[in-house]
């Protein structure tokens, strides 16, 4: 295979490399994944996290497998247990779809050619996603964003991310309000890291800030990415995200949703058919990771821990698509991918 470069994954001489995404901003640590079963546990640990960048790893690992000599078989079995590392993000699903389709023709050199093109798929659709998205941020835009959806979690620039990394280089003077979003910190660790490394100006809030900065107009806009689009524009996105939608809708603040068309999946009607991850007890506790252990909560405590929240259709202002930008008349009458 080609050698393939991005921020949190690298393909050199057929070898396979993940940044570990648990260990920043302290530590930069690429990891080897060169099994089945360590990149199942590399996805599940999120060392590789964010929709399109774990769904192209997969399929990346899988291509460099088959071109090493993985029977065709095999190469199905393995398929099927990456395809079910984490249920709710579906660009895991239709990545790994894509691969078995192509793998029915001249096995392994259509598998190798088609991760490929999903690697250069993803970053042209972010390009995509930056620029439209982009055309809803206005000069001087405060923008407020949840989780990490930058170069980390895809593996071009960013889905909401990269939207406002595109108004920041366009010189609109933008100024960003990054959730920290617990329980794993992909704002405080990642988003915070992302936007000092591309000299976007940002300020860390704690999720529950959001409410009170609204309250005195210091936030223009919410960009946020999506884990998976019900047909009807319900979308699953990182815990936090539903609640920030239901503030936007109270104070009137534009709440936008940021995803390439591989995210949408047509066979859930609903944000109720979407599969939502729970995770476990430990997160909510306290917190662990590169930066060390630290538990606060009694060692017994009984946790909820759901990774994901379902935001419905009617609190989102528009759905920004590689395909256009969808208004909620638009998804009423069925247009979701054009
Ligand atoms: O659990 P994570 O960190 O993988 O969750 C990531 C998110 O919720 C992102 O917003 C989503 O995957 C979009 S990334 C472009």
């Amino acid at each position: 295979m080609n050698d393939l470069h991005a921020l949190s994954v690298c393909l050199k001489n057929n070898d396979l490399s993940i940044l570990d995404q648990t260990q920043l901003p302290n530590k930069q640590e690429w990891l080897v994944c060169d099994s089945i079963d360590s990149m199942v546990l590399m996805i599940q640990k999120l060392q590789i996290r964010g929709a399109p960048a774990i769904g192209i790893a997969a399929c990346l690992l899988l291509a460099t497998r088959a071109e090493k000599g993985v029977t065709r078989e095999r190469f199905i079995a393995e398929a099927s247990l990456l395809r079910a590392a984490r249920p709710t993000a579906v660009n895991l699903m239709n990545n790994i779809d894509s691969l078995l389709e192509a793998s029915e023709k001249e096995y392994p050199v259509s598998v190798v050619k088609e991760a490929e093109r999903l690697f250069f798929e993803d970053i042209e659709l972010c390009d995509k996603l930056a620029e439209l998205g982009n055309s809803l941020i206005q000069p001087h835009n405060k923008v407020l964003t949840h989780c990490n959806t930058g170069g980390l979690a895809t593996v071009g620039v960013g889905t909401a991310i990269g939207a406002i990394r595109k108004a920041h280089e366009s010189g609109k003077q933008i100024q960003v309000w990054v959730d920290e979003t617990r329980p794993l910190l992909q704002g405080g660790r990642l988003t915070a890291w992302e936007m000092g490394e591309l000299g976007v100006p940002y300020q860390l809030i704690c999720d529950s800030m959001a409410g009170m900065l609204m309250a005195r107009g210091e936030v223009d806009c919410v960009f946020v990415g999506a884990d998976r689009i019900a047909a009807n524009g319900d979308f699953a996105n990182k815990i936090g995200t539903y609640s920030l939608a239901v503030l936007t809708h109270y104070h009137k603040v534009p709440f936008y949703v940021v995803a390439p068309s591989t995210t949408v999946d047509l066979t859930c009607k609903s944000g109720a058919d979407i599969p939502i991850e729970e995770r476990d007890s430990f997160e909510v506790k306290g917190v662990k990771g590169g930066f060390g252990a630290c538990v606060w909560a009694p060692e017994d405590a009984f946790v909820y821990n759901p990774a994901f929240d379902v935001t419905p259709a009617n609190l989102v202002t528009a759905w920004v698509l590689d395909t256009g930008i969808y208004s909620p008349e638009d998804i009423q009458i069925g247009k979701l991918l054009g």
